[in-house]
């Protein structure tokens, strides 16, 4: 676990030190949970959101896009039950006046007791090697008894306390459990309050009388207000779906784990508007579909798996999760949910307005029931390149940290290297940097031994350097460096277009 908090905090600083993030307002000392792209970030944010944007729009006839405003009527955030129900249960450490989500703290515990049976099987399985059979030894064995019962009872009686949102119980639990604060160490807690996590600003001059509103705290609202006019403008027929990627803002506890948990993120949301009564069969259908988007960036099979809620969100009738193996654990990174005819029944109602669709099929009119798939750009983003770094012990000795990231979603696909800085090689290096840049994201670079040069491009990522050499200028060839196998092929110029392209196209990433 050491190991793994060590990768995260390289994985920090070599976000800062590349220009991938950095913490806004820094010359300010910052700004908590709010953080800044930079120039290889922003790059490699676009293509991931590029990624999403055509897996919905161009790999689906029925799924299209909007760009709905970040402001919207307050009264949506009533309809949508934000107003009431967004809360986070919040307690305080007395001692060290830090501030905790209650619900964290006590997940954090039953991590803690699966991590203990975890060490006594991986004890027992060295100290009985071969012989040891695993299933026997979770079944027998007292201590591992003694845990998974402690662990379930505490399961039970913390999904219980969420959906009766009993805050008194999760006090309860933490008391009973001894948490302890990780701060001062002590359990000092206040009570559970609840905490409403939207942003407000306010519209118009106070002399108007201005109008309280809200940040987004996602955009899938902006999806279902628009539903009819997507329908009706696109003649869309059911089941359709509504895609859009943009800005949200939660004025989150606790954020930490870098732009993992952050209070302004973006997010690319999928609503998909079915028949009612055939919602299930969709909502699995979406959550095959998506968790093939993730497996296609080739990072890991195994470092993803299905999360089912406990406690459903007010709007939903089932729910999973999409977890990533971050160096801090599993985690969410993609929420697929079942929203029922909530939203848009809720609107109807509050609007006034009937929002409604006539099925020419069934000859019948009903509110569509819908599928929504919701997914952090900034969590994907993370995902991504704590499943790319890596570093690498080489035969020389020495050792280089590579961004073994998909080629498609690289921030620059190509490096073009003169050897040396003279007898026209940098003249030659551009002529052919020109002849791509129309098509790829190349970098020119002359300074420092071409090894060094090398490194650089490896620390983003790049998955091809080409080097021009004095034989470039007669046998009009360069020689293509491979990033992951560090193999090096000499190749034609007029080559090159069609062989990257090949490689670093999105289709390689789409085919799934
Ligand atoms: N419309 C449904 C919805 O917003 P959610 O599970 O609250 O559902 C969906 O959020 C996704 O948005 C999450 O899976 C996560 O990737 C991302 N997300 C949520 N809160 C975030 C935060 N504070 N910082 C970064 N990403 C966040």
């Amino acid at each position: 676990m050491a190991q793994q908090e060590d990768v995260f905090k390289k994985l920090v600083s070599h976000c800062k030190e590349y220009g991938f993030v950095f913490p806004s307002s820094e010359i300010y000392d910052g700004l908590g949970a709010v953080y800044d792209y930079g120039q290889n970030g922003v790059e490699l944010k676009n293509n991931i959101k590029r990624y999403w944007w055509d897996s919905m729009t161009l790999l689906n006839e029925n799924v299209v896009g909007i760009d709905s405003a970040i402001f919207m009527h307050p009264t949506i955030w009533k309809a949508s039950g934000h107003v009431d129900a967004f809360n986070d249960p919040l307690i305080d450490n007395k001692d060290s006046k830090k501030r905790y989500r209650a619900d964290v703290l006590i997940e954090e515990q039953l991590a803690k007791y699966d991590d203990t049976i975890e060490k006594e099987i991986e004890k027992a399985s060295k100290r009985f090697g071969e012989a040891f059979d695993e299933q026997k030894f979770r079944e027998t064995h007292p201590r591992v008894l003694e845990y998974a019962a402690k662990r379930e009872a505490l399961h039970t009686r913390f999904v219980r306390a969420l959906n009766d949102t009993n805050l008194e119980e999760l006090q309860q639990i933490i008391i009973d459990e001894a948490i302890v604060c990780p701060v001062s160490g002590t359990r000092n807690w206040t009570e559970v309050r609840q905490f409403n996590l939207m942003f407000s600003t306010e519209m118009g001059s106070t002399a108007d009388g201005a109008m309280k509103i809200y940040l987004r705290p996602e955009t899938a609202q902006g999806i279902f207000v628009n539903f009819l006019n997507v329908q009706k403008s696109g003649r869309m027929k059911i089941p359709f779906g509504i895609a859009q990627i943009g800005k949200a803002f939660r004025n989150e506890i606790v954020a930490r784990q870098f732009i993992f948990r952050m209070r302004e993120f973006e997010q690319m949301e999928m609503q998909f508007f079915v028949r009612p009564g055939e919602e299930l069969k969709w909502f699995d259908q979406w959550k095959q579909t998506r968790m093939r988007w993730h497996k296609a960036l080739g990072l890991g099979d195994h470092k993803y798996r299905f999360h089912d809620h406990d406690k459903l969100a007010h709007y939903a009738n089932a729910a999973t999760d999409i977890e990533f193996e971050m160096p801090f654990g599993f985690k969410e990174v993609e929420g697929i949910h079942s929203r029922t005819d909530f939203d848009l029944s809720s609107h109807e109602k509050y609007s006034g307005k009937k929002i409604r669709y006539f099925d020419p099929e069934l000859n019948q009119s009903y509110t569509p029931y819908v599928i929504e798939t919701s997914i952090g750009v900034d969590r994907m983003f993370l995902s991504i390149l704590a499943g790319s770094y890596c570093e690498e012990q080489l035969a020389d000795g020495e050792t280089r940290v590579v961004l073994r990231l998909p080629p498609a979603l690289a921030p620059v696909k190509l490096a073009v290297l003169p050897l040396i800085k003279k007898d026209g090689l940098p003249e030659k290096a551009r002529e052919i940097m020109n002849s791509l840049k129309f098509d790829f994201q190349c970098q020119y670079d002359e300074k420092d031994s071409i090894g060094k040069r090398y490194r650089r491009q490896d620390a983003i990522g790049t998955p091809y350097c080409v080097t021009v050499d004095h034989d470039t200028l007669t046998d009009h060839r360069v020689t293509i460096r491979h990033r992951d196998t560090m193999e090096q092929e000499r190749v034609p110029v007029a080559d090159l277009n069609p062989l990257i392209a090949d490689k670093v196209s999105l289709k390689n990433l789409l085919n799934y």
